[in-house]
């Protein structure tokens, strides 16, 4: 999606995100937030959204959270102020194909459900491997385009929606895979239906 669109998109979105898309979606989250935990340190949340992940992260974490969107940004800051989340370092507006932060300067990254949706993916995962440190892991939850089946159409149909909808149906896996510097270590599909498939990266180095 182009900036402009994900910006209004998640305007719209913002006042009814929780109850809608981020009710059916939290079994990634849940896992993503999980598995960070155990590992522990400064972690960036990429695409924080409303903040649905952040009350889940252990107190052995803690979070930088980016979007652009200033709709979506407001929410997650109510969540922190109204739960008085002190695993929360930050929540910051940022295009997350131009990360204001230094190189190697998280433990960790975290992107649920916003690969799909940025413009340039490929560049955010550029960014992503330049701020996380060697070592670290990168987790991302996300819908990938099936190759075949009833919601492989279903998923083509839907594609030139992404504008309205707010992310792209048919997005492909292999477009997350391309930095050299981050390996493959897990991937598993996540209930219900493995709609989303939860990916850890791990930067070599
Ligand atoms: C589907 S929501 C996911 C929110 C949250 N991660 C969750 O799991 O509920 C996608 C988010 O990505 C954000 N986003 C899209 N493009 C972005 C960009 N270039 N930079 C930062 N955030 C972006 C949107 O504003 C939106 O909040």
């Amino acid at each position: 999606m182009e900036l402009q669109a994900v910006e209004k998109s998640y305007a719209r979105w913002a006042p009814i995100y929780d109850r809608t898309f981020g009710a059916v979606t939290h079994v990634g989250r849940r896992r993503a937030t999980a598995l960070i935990s155990e590992l522990g340190g400064c972690v960036l949340e990429l695409g924080v959204g409303t903040g649905l992940a952040l009350r889940h992260y252990g107190p052995q974490v803690r979070v930088t959270g980016i979007d652009y969107s200033a709709e979506m940004l407001e929410k997650a800051r109510a969540k922190v102020a109204a739960e008085g989340l002190a695993t929360v370092a930050a929540l910051r507006r940022m295009d997350a194909r131009d990360l204001d932060f230094p190189d190697e300067s998280f433990d960790h990254v975290a992107a649920m459900h916003v690969i799909s949706v940025v413009p340039e993916p490929e560049k955010v995962m550029s960014e992503i491997a330049r701020v996380v440190r060697p070592g670290g892991s990168v987790v991302i939850v996300n819908h990938f385009a099936r190759d075949r089946g009833a919601l492989a159409m279903a998923e083509r149909v839907a594609a030139p929606l992404a504008n309205l909808l707010g992310w792209h149906s048919d997005f492909d896996r292999s477009r997350v895979l391309g930095e050299a510097s981050l390996t493959l270590a897990d991937e598993s599909t996540l209930p219900p239906l493995g709609m989303m498939t939860l990916l850890r990266l791990v930067k070599v180095g």
